[in-house]
């Protein structure tokens, strides 16, 4: 009786054992935008690269739309080991306690994707994902969306336009100082409450990459849309580091491999994503858009430019400076 229980019991973890050694790795990738943007198509992008190099050792799902979790939670859920692999915007890494991300949310701080790749892609990029390692993340990549334009429903020609408006940002401090600091009223908001927000006037307007607008059909609920692209809007792509560290060597490297194919998917389609999904929004009729004279960019430049000093002392005039460098950037000749 007692040996069967155990030839059992041994068959039993004979079988388990073989169901797990032929069972795939699964990873979780939760994200809040739609399919149909540069994220989204990028996430997708790195399930079939991934799923193809390891042979269907891993298996990738990608939750999108925030139908997994919204901003706040995904972040929580990766620290717990609950989703495996995120592509936050480099605007909400603040409440994890990593402020310098909060770098990339300085006005004008890149006039340009060329100008931007020299950080993100080069030793600045990678000095700020090592600074999530405490925290038990490791960051894989830097991919791209674009640039933010202020959309509301009354013109915006000046920055003075914006005064008294509320505003949704993303989670981010620089964000809130930017709107303080043309006199708007900023409002932090999960992405995937906006459209209602915007639509019931619970916030008269917000700012986007044009991609992110268009998906989530804010144009339908925003009067006016005007090009500033004072702001840029860009992901780390980012996963739980005891998973990642605990993968076997070979898998390891072929996701490694998937993940470095995306990064140049993803950092080839975002402009083009955004200039396609700007002339939708063009022909919608549902919003009136407007493209600022070079006068008009210049004082909303001058406008958002003391956010630099206030925020120095949160990100570190270090950093701030080694991107200056990078771009040639100088704030103080504006
Ligand atoms: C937002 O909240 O506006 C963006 O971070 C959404 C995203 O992931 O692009």
């Amino acid at each position: 009786m007692k040996i069967s229980a155990l030839v059992l019991g041994l068959a039993a973890c004979a079988l388990s054992a073989t169901a797990f050694a032929d069972s795939p790795i699964v990873i979780k990738f939760s994200h809040v935008v739609a399919v149909d943007t540069p994220k989204g198509m990028a996430a997708e992008f790195f399930k079939k690269r991934a799923e193809e190099l390891t042979k269907g050792k891993v298996k990738v799902e990608v939750y999108a739309n925030s139908t997994l979790y919204k901003d706040k939670e995904e972040m929580e859920a990766l620290q717990l080991g609950a989703v495996q692999m995120l592509a936050p915007s480099l605007a909400k890494f603040g409440p994890l306690g990593v402020k310098e991300f909060e770098v990339f949310d300085l006005p004008y701080i890149f006039d340009s994707y060329p100008e931007l790749h020299k950080v993100t892609q080069g030793p600045i990029g990678q000095s700020l994902l090592k600074k999530l390692e405490p925290k038990g993340i490791l960051g894989l990549a830097f991919w791209d969306n674009g640039f933010k334009s202020f959309s509301a429903n009354s013109p915006i020609r000046t920055p003075a336009d914006l005064k008294g408006k509320k505003m949704r940002i993303q989670s981010s401090k620089v964000l809130e100082e930017e709107m303080r600091t043309i006199g708007a009223l900023p409002q932090v908001m999960a992405f995937s409450e906006v459209y209602q927000a915007l639509q019931t006037g619970v916030v008269d307007g917000t700012e986007n990459p044009i991609s992110n607008l268009y998906t989530q059909k804010m144009h339908e609920v925003q009067k006016y849309l005007t090009l500033t692209d004072h702001g840029y809007l860009g992901y780390a792509v980012i996963v739980n580091k005891k998973f990642w560290d605990g993968l076997p060597a070979d898998v390891r490297a072929q996701l490694e491999t998937a993940m470095k194919e995306s990064t140049v998917y993803a950092n080839k389609i975002a402009k083009d994503q955004n200039d396609k999904d700007l002339e939708s929004v063009k022909k919608s009729g549902k919003t009136q858009v407007y493209v600022p004279t070079k006068e008009e960019r210049q004082a909303f430049k001058k406008a958002l430019v003391p956010v630099y000093l206030k925020m120095e002392s949160r990100i570190g005039k270090d950093l701030i400076d080694s991107i200056h460098k990078e771009t040639g950037f100088d704030p103080a000749k504006l």
